[in-house]
């Protein structure tokens, strides 16, 4: 269990943070006494995950961006250090979830769902690595999807971005890895979020009764693994993809 203010004075990142398994890891790392920095296209979903930080007593600034963007992805890493000083963690949670028949999928949602899965990844830890090399320090978590790692009909480009992170991920962790950063990849099941609320009924019921707990996660639980990751009891995990799906994978 992490200590309650284990990182009091740490600065921490997350994409995503406007719903779902971001914004529990947003409010999580302010919990633990972290400034978070909460990102994300939504202004006023923002602006929530923002005042539910602040009325727990945290400190949160939200700083709008669209993560397939290089330019606003630079600006949001070169925001958070003028106005913090530092980056000690980020948690790359943005995605999109597009699911149908490969053969279904239109090249305008072929090139969206790589953009901001993959690209966006990708642009993340360009403009964080830098930073946490500057200070010898940092630990980065992505959130893949055991899509990434388990096929299934539907998941085609979906599960190809979160292949591709888990790819990415491993390739970062070496080269970061005498530089004092660790970079891991958490690949959830299914977790309780607005994304979900997308799956149809039918499709979720199929995927539930292939998971041998037959339970859908909480954010939470990600969000705690996600602190976990950071915290110095995993000091020596890097490069790692931690499953968190009730055991589908392990099938
Ligand atoms: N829920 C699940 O069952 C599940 C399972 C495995 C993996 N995951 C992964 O977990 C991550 C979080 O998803 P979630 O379940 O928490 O769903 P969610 O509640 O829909 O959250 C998705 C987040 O991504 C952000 N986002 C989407 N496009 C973005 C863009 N272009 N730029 C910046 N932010 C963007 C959204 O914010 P804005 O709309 O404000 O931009 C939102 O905060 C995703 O990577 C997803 O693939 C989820």
């Amino acid at each position: 269990m992490l200590g309650s203010r284990e990182f009091e004075g740490k600065v921490a990142l997350v994409t995503g943070a406007t719903s779902g398994i971001g914004k529990a890891t947003a409010l999580a790392f302010a919990q633990s006494g972290a400034l978070v920095v909460v990102a994300g296209r939504r202004l006023i979903e923002g602006q929530q995950t923002v005042h539910e930080i602040s009325e727990r007593g945290g400190e949160a600034m939200f700083i709008k961006t669209d993560v397939s963007k290089a330019t606003e992805v630079e600006d949001l890493v070169d925001k958070t250090v003028e106005i913090y000083g530092r980056l000690d963690f980020a948690c790359n949670s943005a995605g999109v979830g597009i699911m149908g028949a490969l053969t279904e999928c239109s090249e305008t949602d072929w090139d969206y769902v790589i953009n901001v899965n993959l690209k966006g990844i990708w642009l993340s830890l360009k403009h964080e690595i830098p930073v946490m090399m500057r200070q010898k320090n940092g630990v980065i978590v992505n959130i893949a999807s055991v899509a990434g790692i388990v096929g299934g009909p539907g998941f085609s480009v979906y599960g190809a971005t979160k292949a591709g992170i888990i790819s990415l991920t491993k390739t970062a962790a070496m080269e970061c890895a005498k530089s004092g950063i660790r970079i891991n990849v958490i690949s959830p099941g299914p977790i309780k979020t607005e994304m979900l609320d997308t799956v149809p009924s039918t499709q979720l019921d199929l995927m539930l009764s292939a998971h041998p707990t037959g339970k859908i996660g909480k954010p939470e639980e990600v969000a705690q693994a996600a602190l976990w990751l950071c915290s110095n009891t995993a000091a020596s995990i890097t490069g790692h993809n931690l499953i968190i799906n009730g055991g589908y994978a392990a099938q």
